[in-house]
């Protein structure tokens, strides 16, 4: 069941994602951020620790059922923000454009009832829609 002001910042310890994660604190709403810090530093969201629920976690590969659960509106950030980069370093990884990434996607009854998911991010993404 969807948990009414619920909002998951993927990538949210990420320059982005923590920017935008305390601006949603700042208007009211609850956040669980996912991250697996491979780019993204914990530290950026030491201001609002105690408020947030930070799941450190590889979203290329986890189960994202617990994630997801009664999440309202999904901000995907998560990425390895250069395409050049996420291909050369980690060419099979599901964080790069190719088709494998759809692997993790929730599906059937894991799909949460989202409000709205926003896909903002124009590089390499993990679970993209
Ligand atoms: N920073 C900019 O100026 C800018 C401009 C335009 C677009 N973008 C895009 O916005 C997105 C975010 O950019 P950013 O600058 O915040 O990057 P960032 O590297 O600071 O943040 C990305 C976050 O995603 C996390 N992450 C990566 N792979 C993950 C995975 N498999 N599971 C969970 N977490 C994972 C990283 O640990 C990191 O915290 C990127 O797609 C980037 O291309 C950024």
């Amino acid at each position: 069941m969807t948990e009414p002001g619920l909002d998951l910042v993927t990538g949210g310890a990420g320059f982005i994602g923590a920017h935008l994660t305390k601006a949603l604190l700042r208007i009211g709403r609850r956040v669980r951020v996912i991250d697996d810090l491979s780019t993204g530093r914990a530290d950026r969201l030491s201001a609002v620790n105690g408020q947030i629920e930070l799941m450190r976690l590889d979203l290329a590969s986890a189960d994202l059922s617990v994630a997801v659960a009664g999440v309202e509106r999904i901000f995907h950030l998560a990425a390895i923000p250069s395409v050049p980069r996420s291909v050369a370093t980690r060419p099979n990884h599901p964080n790069t454009k190719d088709s494998r990434s759809r692997r993790s996607r929730p599906t059937g009854s894991q799909r949460p009832r989202l409000r709205r998911m926003c896909a903002s991010s124009r590089s390499s993404t993990a679970w993209t829609r």
